[in-house]
């Protein structure tokens, strides 16, 4: 079965097919708040996020959208409490071993963006693991930035170019978009059509600084776990609203 006749369950008949965004980009924010207005400790709005996650990851599958990335640690949440660090860790480390079953069946291929190198080896261990055994998948591409800033992916692209031109391997002026792209972590993934933020927060922090030149960017109040289907669906109704003019008239 090829990608394109991977069959497309429910989607909402409000929605038009043919516009769907291509690749969804989301900034998942909004746990530690969800957990505090429940009475609960931040770390409880983390493992709801996760279920957030892979409800969104099931419904972008079932509605035929190529790719999803999700903005799970960014290189400033190191400053966060060590507790809640040391808990992110071990929980992307858990969510991957307890669902790499389903991404295989589901035929989800995992990518991660980011700078993997510092995080703790067990982790860097099941995440080469997850990303080897699904990198054949084809129904969606599931892209997590862990340890990820956009500006240190650009910076990390700049210095790969400048060796290359080092060694003589290229010219200056053979530089162009399609260059730098190649050197992002993010190459071989087309760019996001939408980026949609929750908890009402008006910024990018760092996220795909390149890549969402051109994304429609939805924002929501709703708080990350709360974050469903429906939520979704009024998302994309908003973005097939939107006049997509890449700069021209
Ligand atoms: C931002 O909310 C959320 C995070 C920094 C962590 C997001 C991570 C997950 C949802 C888990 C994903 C799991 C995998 C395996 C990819 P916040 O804590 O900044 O919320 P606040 O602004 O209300 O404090």
């Amino acid at each position: 079965m090829t990608a394109q006749q991977t069959e497309l369950r429910n989607l909402p008949s409000d929605l038009k097919q043919e516009f769907l965004p291509k690749h969804v980009a989301v900034i998942m924010d909004g746990n530690g708040r969800w957990a505090k207005r429940q009475g609960l400790p931040r770390i409880m709005g983390h493992k709801r996020g996760v279920d957030a996650l892979k409800d969104l990851l099931r419904c972008c599958k079932d509605w035929g959208i190529q790719a999803l990335t999700a903005y799970a640690f960014s290189t400033e949440n190191w400053g966060r409490p060590t507790e809640e660090v040391d808990f992110l860790m071990t929980l992307f480390q858990r969510v991957l071993r307890q669902e790499l079953r389903e991404m295989l069946e589901e035929n989800v291929q995992i990518r991660f963006v980011g700078n993997l190198s510092v995080l703790p080896k067990a982790l860097q261990e099941e995440i080469s693991r997850s990303v080897e055994q699904t990198k054949d998948n084809f129904s969606i591409k599931f892209t997590i930035a862990t340890n990820y800033g956009g500006r240190q992916e650009i910076i990390q692209a700049c210095r790969s170019i400048a060796k290359k031109v080092q060694q003589g391997l290229l010219q200056p002026d053979e530089i162009d978009e399609a260059t730098f792209e190649h050197h992002l972590y993010t190459t071989g993934i087309c760019d996001p059509d939408l980026l949609i933020r929750t908890s009402g927060e008006m910024r990018v922090s760092n996220f795909l600084l390149w890549q969402i030149a051109y994304a429609e960017i939805y924002i929501t109040e709703t708080l990350w776990p709360d974050f469903n289907r429906d939520e979704f669906h009024r998302a994309l109704c908003a973005y097939q609203q939107r006049e997509r003019r890449f700069g021209k008239i």
